[in-house]
């Protein structure tokens, strides 16, 4: 059984699936929670989404070209507005008249922090809130929307887990003898996030120093992590310099076993460092999870007794026990 394409309530939830500037140049097809649908830009700078098909032959749309927002199917040519409707069949003796079995099911979607999110049913969930976006002393980096070859659940649950830092993380931040964890305290963050806040001595390496902007062996760190349902987490980092750096790592289930990531950065530093330059560091963490993550058959069990869990758990315990109370699994 499919496990997440067949639970509706995934489908009432706001999900990340493609970079906004990837639809400059066309329609774009992304694949969530096991069906296709197409994106496009519409002429007000807002998004379209439907299901990646074509009402009359079953065409995908996301192989068609958009012009001033109209969508065109490259087999027939029919043409779509930003709505869904469809305002153009060719091979009428009239083409704007159109029956309604012709429009497109469209679905919801909207452009937040550069990502474009698409709810697919009714958006009872909502977008997560990063009170940065709107601070000028912060600015945001995009890093391309990724496939991992792993489930949503493992993604969150990694990326909620401090334990792992010094194992799998040894070629980036990871410090080989710090492998105890301190007690995790649970609680409300800001904006929605629930989670929990710690402090670490980490390896500062020559390959991180622009991203901690201190050339020093090690750097403190003062560090939140928090979720936000159903697979967003957020780690937010401040150094003593009182450098910010802001990570939402945000997994989407195309299907079961494959997932989009998505990582986005704020930072308050002084706007020259390349931002590439200033999230490498990121991405080469972001590796060594997918390496390790990838190598895990299946799906996280979600029920708490299917895998053991310790206190360095907590943050995942607790993420897990409300993922199933919103899937009534
Ligand atoms: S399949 Fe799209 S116009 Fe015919
Ligand atoms: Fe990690």
């Amino acid at each position: 059984m499919a496990i997440f394409a067949d639970n509706p309530e995934l489908d009432n939830q706001w999900h990340a699936v493609a970079e906004g500037a990837e639809l400059d140049s066309g329609p774009r097809a992304v694949r969530l929670l096991g069906k296709n649908y197409v994106l496009w830009r519409t002429p007000d700078g807002g998004v379209g989404a439907a299901l990646d098909r074509c009402p009359h032959r079953e065409s995908p749309l996301s192989i068609g070209r958009v012009d001033n927002g109209i969508l065109t199917c490259p087999y027939h040519g029919w043409a779509f507005s930003d709505g869904g409707t469809c305002v153009r069949i060719p091979s009428n003796q009239d083409p704007t008249r159109t029956p309604p079995a012709s429009n497109l099911n469209t679905v919801g979607a909207q452009d937040r922090y550069g990502l474009v999110w698409l709810c697919p049913g009714e958006p009872i969930g909502s977008i997560p809130v990063v009170p940065h976006e709107e601070n000028p002393a912060f600015r945001r980096i995009n890093t391309g929307v990724d496939v991992w070859k792993t489930s949503a659940t493992r993604m969150a649950d990694n990326f909620l887990d401090i334990s792992h830092f010094p194992w799998v993380h040894t070629g980036t931040f990871g410090r080989s003898q710090d492998t105890q964890v301190p007690k995790i305290e649970l609680e409300e963050l800001d904006n929605g996030w629930f989670g929990y806040r710690y402090e670490v001595t980490a390896a500062n390496p020559a390959k991180a120093q622009v991203t901690s902007e201190s050339d020093a062996d090690t750097v403190h760190r003062w560090m939140t992590s928090g979720f936000h349902l159903p697979f967003t987490v957020r780690s937010t980092i401040r150094y003593e310099s009182g450098l910010e750096h802001i990570l939402l790592l945000i997994s989407t289930p195309i299907d079961d076993e494959s997932s989009y990531f998505s990582f986005v950065v704020w930072r308050n530093d002084d706007f020259t460092t390349d931002p590439q330059a200033a999230i490498a560091f990121d991405r080469a963490i972001g590796a060594e999870d997918k390496k390790m993550l990838e190598q895990i058959p299946g799906v996280l069990p979600l029920s708490q007794t299917g895998v053991a869990s310790v206190q360095s758990d907590r943050a995942s315990v607790e993420w897990r026990r409300r993922l199933i109370e919103l899937l009534g699994v």
